[in-house]
């Protein structure tokens, strides 16, 4: 079946096999920053949005999503001109491996766009379907304060 997908802005068609899920087709397609880790939704590795929601693109069918926009960790910046919430990670410490953090950005993203001021609990509400083996998460939730107060023009 043909499907459409509005990839990081950029309007894509796919034939999928029904059973396709997300993940691989997203990942296939050269989205390699969508991480696989459990497999099976219950790590958040590969968080992605759909239509600005976080979701778990391995336990998504790729029909599913047909019309839907997608931003995957490849839409939210590049190494010149990260977004508020990578340079915030990335200055707070809040990065080892990295195998969990795009999945951590993307569901900070959502979270940003309706918290712009997000208290503490609520980061750690936004982030708690993300794993992460390294870090402890309390630079995560730095970080995250970090990048809303850059991104309400606070400093
Ligand atoms: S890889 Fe999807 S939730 Fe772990
Ligand atoms: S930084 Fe390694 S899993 Fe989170």
């Amino acid at each position: 079946m043909e499907i459409k997908l509005t990839i990081n802005g950029d309007s894509k068609k796919f034939e999928v096999d029904p059973s396709t899920r997300l993940i691989d087709l997203l990942r296939s397609a050269g989205y390699q920053g969508v991480k696989k880790g459990c497999d099976e939704g219950h790590c958040g590795s590969c968080t992605v949005l759909l239509d600005g929601q976080p979701i778990l693109s391995c336990i998504k069918f790729a029909a599913q999503a047909d019309g839907a926009e997608i931003t995957t960790i490849e839409g939210m910046g590049t190494v010149n001109d990260p977004h508020p919430l990578q340079q915030s990670f990335v200055d707070k410490g809040a990065v080892q491996c990295g195998f969990c953090i795009p999945g951590m950005i993307l569901s900070s993203k959502s979270l940003l766009e309706t918290h712009p001021d997000p208290t503490e609990d609520e980061i750690k509400r936004g982030l708690d379907g993300n794993y992460c083996r390294c870090t402890g998460y309390v630079k995560q939730i730095e970080a995250v304060q970090s990048a809303a107060q850059k991104m309400r023009g606070g400093i």
